[in-house]
């Protein structure tokens, strides 16, 4: 990434005075204002281009979205350098144009690439690079580099170190770490954000600055608080974790009417206690039997451990024989091939499917926090409704570990000791007529409705990264939009949304950086 501040501070006040003088439409002053950068043309579309919708498209996970009556930007900021992403920001405040600022494109609600008033996105995608060092032990990665990128780069340098974060390979720096960032390594290292090390974010202003500049309060911010509430990021600097060179998973599945409730009670009870070595992920999905004539669940119990076979079933048969581990379930590799288990794919994928783009479809997620152990008749109740719906699985995440040794204010999330697990709710489905979108959605709804005696309250807690337009919207207290922010901050963040607000307020007063769910300022 090039940055040249004195070419900047030219262009800045070219950029002023252009505008100053102009009164076309919007996306004319702003291409006017940006034009005075010298590699324009590479860098924007805007709808006249041929690859307009390509380039839309490419980094959308929602084909919901994907749709003539979607509102569409005026134009897509494909930003090469950081002089691109200073003016983008100085070009769209001086129009009043917002930004949506894209790096991986996985947003739950497509708040990076959809808005109903007149915006630019600002695409990441090719500032991507990954550079890592060795003898430090740590790695600068840009916003738009995807998770998979990053995990192949690390692994061409050395079988023994890692970074934990998450287990989907096309996410973006840029979102993902800025929510958070957690995978399989989290009952060990924590999450992605517990091992950040310093950040280059652009301001408001077009300023640039990196961890001792921006201030421990904004890194703080930046590290689960979102990012797209306080500016652009443009690379972060990672610490890198140690893992063994060889590690084992496993994947097996129990069906309900085999005793999985079983398991899965008793699972509750110990993988929050488990040592940090050991991740186990419950997964249950609805699958079909007798030849699809029936529809039963089916949970998956997915897991990873820094250590031997050996050990791993030295470690089950005392702590967890419920789950039945045999030495047959359980595959040694290296920790790179285990990011490819992890995400369901065939032993001995290549690696280079770490380099994947993103997969478009229908979705709706959603996610809660337990505190205690849920009930087995309850459990029975929960698989009967998801059988209902045929298209939800959910992914119950173990907390405990490392997780529970960060204090709730040591970053922005939240969500540390006292959680056994976090659930996800994943409803994915192929038909994308309106109807079976409503119809979906619905029952995300009505299960997420279903889980409320189960899961945390005052506030029900939520995870960032699974962002959702429902927690906020129709709130009783939505009286301003203060209130509404207060009601989706409380379930992110809880005790430190009041921090998040002090922040923006402090380095975005004028509240240019945005959104449905942003960090409002204190007057807003
Ligand atoms: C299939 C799938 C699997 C997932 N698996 C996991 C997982 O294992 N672990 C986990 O923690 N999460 C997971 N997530 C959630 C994911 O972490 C979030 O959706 C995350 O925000 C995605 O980041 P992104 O850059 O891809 O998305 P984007 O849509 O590009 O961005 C998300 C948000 O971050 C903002 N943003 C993006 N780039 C920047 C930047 N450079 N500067 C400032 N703001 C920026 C955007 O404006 C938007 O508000 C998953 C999501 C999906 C769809
Ligand atoms: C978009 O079209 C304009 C005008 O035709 C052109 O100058 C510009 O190079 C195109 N942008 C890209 C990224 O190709
Ligand atoms: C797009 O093309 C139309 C028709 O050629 C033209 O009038 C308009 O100015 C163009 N817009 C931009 C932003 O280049
Ligand atoms: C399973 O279903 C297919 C298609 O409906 C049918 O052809 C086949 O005979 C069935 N097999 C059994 C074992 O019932
Ligand atoms: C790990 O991946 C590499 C590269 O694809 C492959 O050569 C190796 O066989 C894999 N190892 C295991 C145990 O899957
Ligand atoms: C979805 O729920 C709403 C409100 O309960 C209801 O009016 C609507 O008919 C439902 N839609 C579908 C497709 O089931
Ligand atoms: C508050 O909720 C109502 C519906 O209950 C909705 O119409 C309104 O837009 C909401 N207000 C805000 C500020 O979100």
């Amino acid at each position: 990434m090039k940055i040249s501040s004195f070419l900047f501070t030219a262009l800045t006040i070219l950029m002023s005075l252009s505008t100053a003088i102009s009164s076309q439409s919007p996306l004319l002053n702003f291409l006017n204002c940006f034009s005075h950068s010298s590699t324009v043309s590479q860098v924007i579309y805007t709808p006249n281009n041929t690859s307009f919708t390509t380039i839309l498209n490419q980094k959308m996970i929602h084909k919901k979205f994907q749709t003539a009556t979607t509102p569409k930007p005026l134009a897509i900021i494909a930003a090469k350098d950081a002089s691109h992403v200073q003016a983008t920001i100085i070009c769209a405040k001086s129009n009043n144009i917002q930004i949506r600022i894209r790096s991986g494109g996985h947003d739950y609600e497509g708040y990076s690439y959809v808005s109903d008033v007149p915006f630019v996105i600002l695409d990441m995608f090719n500032i991507n690079s990954v550079d890592i060092n060795l003898q430090e032990e740590t790695a600068w990665v840009d916003s738009g580099a995807t998770l998979g990128k990053i995990y192949y780069n690390i692994a061409k340098k050395s079988s023994s170190l890692a970074f934990p974060a998450g287990v989907c390979f096309s996410l973006g720096a840029g979102g993902h770490f800025s929510g958070g960032g957690y995978g399989n390594l989290m009952r060990k290292y924590g999450l992605s954000v517990d091992n950040i090390i310093d950040a280059i974010i652009v301001d408001v202003n077009g300023n640039i600055f990196d961890r001792k500049s921006m201030g421990e309060d904004l890194f703080w911010a930046i590290r689960g608080g979102g990012g797209a509430s306080f500016g652009v990021i443009l690379s972060w600097k990672l610490k890198l974790v140690h893992v063994p060179s060889q590690i084992t998973v496993f994947n097996v599945k129990r069906n309900v009417d085999e005793g999985a409730t079983d398991v899965v009670y008793k699972w509750q009870l110990v993988a929050p206690k488990l040592p940090k070595d050991l991740f186990i992920r419950v997964q249950p999905n609805v699958v079909q039997i007798d030849n699809g004539t029936k529809n039963i669940v089916q949970v998956s119990f997915i897991g990873q451990f820094s250590g031997t076979t050996e050990r791993l079933l030295l470690l089950i048969s005392k702590s967890f024989p419920e789950l039945g581990l045999k030495n047959s379930d359980c595959f040694s590799m290296p920790w790179i091939n285990s990011t490819l288990f992890a995400y369901g794919r065939p032993i001995g994928t290549p690696l280079e499917a770490l380099l994947e783009g993103p997969q478009a479809g229908y979705s709706k997620g959603q996610s809660d926090y337990v505190k205690k152990p849920i009930p087995k008749i309850a459990l029975e109740s929960i698989w009967k409704k998801m059988i209902e719906g045929e298209t939800l699985f959910m992914q119950w995440n173990p907390y405990g570990g490392r997780m529970e040794e960060i204090l709730s204010s040591q970053t922005p999330f939240p969500h540390r000791a006292g959680n056994l697990f976090k659930i996800q709710y994943y409803n994915s489905w192929i038909d994308g007529s309106p109807e079976s979108i409503e119809r979906h959605v619905n029952f995300s709804r009505s299960f997420y409705k279903l889980m409320t005696p189960y899961v945390s309250h005052s506030p029900r807690e939520a995870f960032l990264n699974y962002r959702d337009a429902d927690i906020g919207a129709n709130h009783p207290s939505n009286t301003t939009k203060f209130a509404v922010a207060q009601t989706y901050g409380s379930k992110y963040f809880k005790g430190n949304f009041k921090r998040l607000v002090n922040v923006k307020t402090k380095v975005d007063p004028e509240n240019f950086f945005r959104y449905e769910q942003s960090i409002p300022t204190k007057t807003y």
